[in-house]
């Protein structure tokens, strides 16, 4: 059984809780050079300095809190059940706290470490990630359960089968330019999903998007969540 309705959120989601997205004005790589905090060389190379960057996000995050955008959509799952599956590329647990359970991390978690022998063995950490951090279940070593640029994002093959089956797609809050998941909607359209968009910014040439919604996601998300039928 497929599910009738995909929901893609990115980082613009999570702006209105306070929490910085990539790209644009202010955006975190702006501040941050990819090459040294979210690529499998920078890890090599200074694994100290990737935890910290990862440290410092997730010691930050308890103080903020989901807002009206995750909540109409844990309250959409309330309603559709199994027909609903909410796929984010974000890292925060912004989604969870408001209430969501069929949510694929695409991208990781911060809330979580892998272990560097075996890549199973992921567990919850809400500490601080040092050299000396332990996989509970081996003793080897860890790193930060995020997926990096140049590696593959996780659950692919469970979001190429719900892409395939559902009715509608919809993207929130993202700005639909790293892939594979800027290619979902174009995806999905080939199989004959009605696609969605509901963004601050709309892009001027795109031929897969049916329906445009501009606005802030805490406006326009829970009226649409309400509508959806
Ligand atoms: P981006 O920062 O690229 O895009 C955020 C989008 O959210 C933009 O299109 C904004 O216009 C929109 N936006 C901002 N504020 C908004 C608001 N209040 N309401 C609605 N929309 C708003 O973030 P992502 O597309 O999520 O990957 O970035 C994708 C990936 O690139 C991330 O998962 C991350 C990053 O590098 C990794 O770290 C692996």
């Amino acid at each position: 059984m497929g599910n009738r309705l995909v929901i893609l959120t990115g980082a613009g989601i999570s702006a209105e809780s306070g929490l910085r997205t990539f790209r644009g004005n202010d955006g975190m790589w702006e501040h941050e050079n990819i090459e040294d905090v979210c690529t499998p060389r920078a890890l090599r190379r200074d694994p100290k300095r990737v935890m910290d960057f990862y440290n410092f996000l997730r010691k930050g995050l308890p103080s903020h809190q989901p807002n009206a955008a995750h909540i109409a959509l844990a309250e959409l799952e309330d309603r559709l059940g199994d027909d609903f599956l909410l796929i984010t590329q974000n890292v925060d647990d912004l989604h969870e706290r408001a209430g969501s359970k069929r949510v694929l991390h695409m991208h990781g978690d911060l809330m979580k470490l892998r272990c560097t022998h075996n890549e199973n063995h992921v567990f919850l950490f809400d500490k601080e990630e040092t050299l000396d951090t332990k996989c509970p279940f081996c003793g080897a070593g860890t790193r930060p359960d995020i997926v990096f640029f140049e590696e593959i994002p996780l659950y692919m093959d469970q979001i190429q089968e719900a892409l395939r089956e559902c009715d509608d797609f919809v993207y929130i809050g993202t700005s639909s330019v790293v892939y594979p998941a800027a290619g979902f909607k174009n995806f999905a359209k080939q199989f004959g999903a009605k696609v969605t968009c509901l963004n601050l910014e709309i892009p001027a040439h795109d031929r897969d998007t049916d329906v445009f919604i501009q606005g802030k996601a805490t406006e326009i998300v829970p009226k649409w969540c309400k509508e959806f039928k």
